[in-house]
């Protein structure tokens, strides 16, 4: 089991990460998602050791392994962790065997059991060929399967990832996705993973735990997350497409949303409503429940069609069926459902 408790990293007088506290079964693939900055990879390096936090505590299998409360942590070398950077930092003099059996070495693992192990990781990701090549030799997907095979071939019970797959193009980056989950099938190691990309962390997570601003803002499995957001910054970061979140506002004895009086019920004013895109309708005229809005964008993804359609401050994104017949530029009305999948407050929480 891996845990946090209470974990924080102040930088001078950045909060990097604030008190975040968690606990993952052995063998999870939990993911840390969020934008740019949010502190996940300051969490990730605090988890490898090559980082101490400010407070709290980092627990592997029932032992502390960081507390920065004392101070104090195992080394890096020590704690059973391997870390996999997003640059892939091999050694460049080193051929693929080489970089793969340096931390072997370092180890001291004897000689045959070495080279059995070397050969067991690389065939494991299709690089047995390449054992010879140099880094310079390869490409970059290749060399961040060799970065990847170095790091798991001692064999370590946390596997930390940072957002690996991401100088990868977006077919080899589908693929790697797929084998990332094999590997972790195969070798059982609690993994940590770290990305910015919701599609990667709703794909190959078991846990997810979404961060802002240096907290985790929710944790739970990717469907927990879709299905029960529980704040409108997590309703509009995850889903394909993500959910759209529409203030409403009083007028008279009414409700406006962008612009028009619609027939809904909020808990409070300014409250957003979160509608589905996939509870969005495309009518063919105006109506009670319609929204006239200038059709923005159109594009076809496993045979739906996702159409957004904007307004001064409004943003829809709808999943139908048909190709609109209006062409990009000209008005769409967008028929919204009876009732929104959820209510947040105008300051994010949960309301309804
Ligand atoms: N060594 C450092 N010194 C000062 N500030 C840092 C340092 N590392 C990260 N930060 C700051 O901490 C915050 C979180 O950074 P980071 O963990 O790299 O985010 P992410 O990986 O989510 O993009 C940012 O505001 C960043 O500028
Ligand atoms: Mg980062």
């Amino acid at each position: 089991m891996l845990e946090l408790r209470s974990v924080t990293k102040r930088f001078g007088d950045v909060d990097a990460v604030r008190e975040v506290s968690l606990s993952v079964p052995d063998g999870a693939f939990l993911v840390l998602l969020g934008p740019s900055g949010c502190g996940k990879t300051t969490l990730l390096r605090m988890l490898a050791g090559l980082e101490m936090p400010s407070a709290g505590q980092i627990v592997f299998d029932g032992q502390v392994v960081s507390d920065g409360d004392r101070a104090w942590a195992v080394d890096p070398a020590r704690r059973n962790s391997g870390l996999v950077f997003q640059s892939y930092a091999l050694w460049p003099h080193m051929t693929v065997r080489g970089n793969v059996e340096w931390p072997l070495k370092v180890a001291g693992m004897a000689r045959p059991e070495r080279e059995a192990r070397v050969a067991e990781v690389l065939r494991m990701l299709g690089i047995d060929g390449l054992a010879r090549r140099f880094p310079n030799e390869i490409s970059g997907g290749q060399q961040q399967r060799v970065a990847i095979a170095r790091t798991i071939a001692p064999r370590p019970g946390v596997l930390l990832f940072d957002e690996p797959l991401s100088n990868l193009d977006a077919k080899l980056r589908v693929e790697m996705r797929t084998e990332l989950m094999r590997l972790h099938r195969a070798t059982g190691a609690t993994t940590v993973y770290v990305t910015h990309d919701q599609i990667e962390a709703m794909t190959m997570a078991s846990h997810v735990a979404v961060m802002r601003a240096g907290r985790v803002e929710q944790f739970g499995t990717p469907l927990d997350l879709v299905e029960r957001p529980e704040t409108a910054f997590v309703a509009t970061f995850v889903g394909t497409p993500p959910g759209n979140l529409v203030p409403v506002r009083r007028n008279g004895t009414g409700w406006v949303v962008g612009g028009r009086h619609m027939p809904l019920e909020p808990p409070a004013d300014g409250a957003q409503a979160l509608f589905r895109a996939e509870t969005l309708r495309l009518e063919g005229a105006e109506g009670p429940r319609t929204l006239p809005l200038e059709l923005a964008e159109v594009s076809t993804i496993a045979g739906r069609v996702m159409v957004t359609a904007i307004a001064p401050d409004l943003r829809l994104t709808a999943v139908t069926e048909a190709l609109p017949a209006a062409r990009v530029g000209e008005t769409v009305h967008i028929g919204l459902p009876e009732t929104p999948a959820a209510w947040f407050a105008p300051t994010g929480e949960r309301i309804g």
